[in-house]
């Protein structure tokens, strides 16, 4: 057994799990009409409601007992204070100074001056573009931004220019490339007018093989299209760490915008990575977005444990996923400008905490992370929610909801706030035998055909669900959110005793992908691999034509 798995923090939740687990989360609001007072915290303009999680004062009391053996306090000030917490690549995690107002020390040295550079090189371009003072070769305004980047240089960007449309200016359209499958640029770029078209090559390593092979052929459209070599240094601006291999591709190191090793590809939205946020909707915006995430910085960092957001996140998740075996979790945002939230937090908590060896080198005995998936409501309801109310696998979900929308019309808003409440409040509460009985007498059934329905109509419920509420999604709102989930993943990270800033699980697809390249371009049988991959890849090559 793992020092974790028998520490008298996770011992004592072990023996409390059963003495929760017999009590149906109905019986929980029954016995206790101040649950929603006391299991649910605000913060600005967010509340985070986990009432109906399996949860008593015992059970935070205990988890916070766990958070606070594993030294979670300490791994805080830690991360803020630019430690090489990502010990396997001797590299601190400083996302934090990305979006700091004060100094932020990393080996003796404040980075915040750097931060600011940058952030004032993007203001500058931002601006530039924006007032046409940058513009294409044949003198026309810029009207569409294609972003190539995978990863975290593709996802928060994304993520956040279509959470903030609302906020976007009227004449420049963002667009992501990131799939190396050739269908999505050529498809991106059919529309496009190459003389009004800039591109942003987004790579923190600028070696990552399908953003090259997009930033490749995307320049050679370019060409085709009209540009010439000259006019590239006009279109094609860099986001990079690597500021060689940005040279060698072909762009001005004047047409590059720096960060730093010391953020992560998944941490990167607030630096220069965050290049087609400040352009799709101004720089202003962009700084409320940092501002908002500052503000839960602080909060994380100064906030008691039992009143912090991304503390009381990330326990709930080790209940449920340790204590409770639950096997994947829902993101499923109430509203539309969310839709890739889901995919977004998959890389945060899938890529961060999807490890198998803890900080010490051991295999670890208890699970690590879960499967992290999502769509907006109210489209998930008519998809998958059949599984959540009357399925076997024991899924938790996060719903998330403005109480405000941008676009008011007719009952719209109502609607689908009234789908959240209904949701969550059926998902805990279920249908049990005697409410379906009540409710099919009262229709026209034989009470042979009612007690053949009976066992269908059942809703176990006891679902457990988290609510986050928050007033509208506007760029400070949205930056909160986001630093919410990024410390409660940190948090998780501390209890497990795993490293969440590195990555090496890509690897190894990376580097088999790279060999395979070459053979597929061989004449000869391939054999060198497994029967099954040297079949398949027979296969393809004969139907090559
Ligand atoms: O998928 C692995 C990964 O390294 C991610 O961590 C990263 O966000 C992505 O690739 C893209 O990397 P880069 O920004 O270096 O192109």
């Amino acid at each position: 057994m793992s020092t974790l798995t028998q520490s008298p923090a996770w011992q004592a939740l072990q023996v409390h799990q059963p003495l929760i687990a017999q009590q149906h989360l109905r019986t929980l609001f029954a016995n206790d009409p101040q649950r929603f007072e006391k299991f649910s915290v605000t913060f600005n303009d967010i509340l985070l409601d986990y009432s109906k999680q399996p949860v008593t004062t015992e059970t935070m009391r205990l988890l916070l007992a766990l958070a606070r053996q594993q030294g979670l306090a300490s791994w805080i000030t830690r991360l803020f204070e630019g430690d090489k917490i990502n010990s396997t690549e001797q590299r601190a995690a400083l996302h934090i100074a990305l979006r700091a107002d004060q100094p932020v020390w990393l080996d003796g040295v404040d980075v915040l001056p750097e931060v600011k550079r940058v952030l004032q090189q993007m203001e500058h371009f931002t601006t530039a573009v924006h007032r046409g003072e940058q513009k294409g070769y044949t003198g026309l305004h810029f009207t569409d931004i294609v972003n190539i980047g995978i990863g975290g240089s593709d996802l928060g960007p994304m993520m956040v220019t279509e959470a903030l449309k609302p906020y976007a200016v009227a004449h420049l359209t963002p667009h992501f490339v990131s799939n190396v499958d050739g269908a999505h640029l050529a498809e991106t770029l059919k529309p496009l007018n190459p003389a009004t078209t800039l591109f942003i090559i987004a790579s923190k390593t600028f070696t990552t093989q399908e953003t090259l092979a997009n930033a490749h052929s995307a320049r050679e459209w370019f060409l085709a299209q009209g540009g010439t070599e000259n006019d590239i240094a006009s279109h094609f601006v860099a986001v990079s760490t690597n500021r060689e291999a940005v040279q060698t591709f072909g762009i001005d190191p004047s047409n590059m915008f720096e960060f730093w090793d010391w953020v992560g590809g998944r941490y990167s939205l607030w630096s220069a990575i965050g290049l087609p946020i400040a352009l799709a909707i101004g720089m202003e915006n962009f700084y409320a977005l940092l501002a908002g995430a500052r503000a839960m910085d602080q909060h994380f960092l100064s906030a008691p444990l039992e009143k912090n957001l991304p503390v009381i996140l990330g326990l709930i998740g080790i209940w449920q996923i340790n204590f409770f075996r639950a096997g994947s979790h829902a993101v499923l945002p109430y509203d539309q400008h969310l839709h890739r939230f889901p995919a977004y937090l998959q890389q945060l908590e899938m890529e961060s905490n999807g490890k198998r060896i803890t900080r010490d080198g051991e295999e670890v005995d208890y699970d690590t992370g879960t499967v992290v998936w999502g769509e907006p409501g109210t489209n998930g309801q008519h998809a998958f929610y059949q599984l959540l109310h009357q399925g076997t696998p024991i899924v938790t979900a996060d719903f998330l909801a403005p109480c405000q929308s941008h676009h008011v019309i007719g009952q719209h808003h109502h609607l689908l706030l009234a789908n959240f409440f209904a949701q969550t409040e059926a998902l805990m509460r279920g249908k049990n035998a005697d409410e379906v009985r009540a409710e099919l007498t009262t229709q026209d059934i034989s009470p042979a055909k009612l007690e053949k329905l009976l066992p269908h109509r059942i809703f176990p419920g006891n679902r457990a669900t988290t609510s986050i509420l928050f007033k509208k999604l506007d760029p400070a709102t949205l930056g909160t959110l986001i630093a919410l989930y990024e410390h409660k993943v940190f948090v998780q990270s501390v209890i497990w005793n795993i490293n969440p800033f590195d990555q090496w699980g890509v690897e190894l697809g990376k580097q088999l992908a790279g060999r395979i390249l070459n053979e597929l371009a061989e004449e000869q049988k391939i054999t060198s691999h497994d029967a099954s991959t040297n079949g398949l890849m027979a296969y393809f090559k004969s139907n090559q034509k």
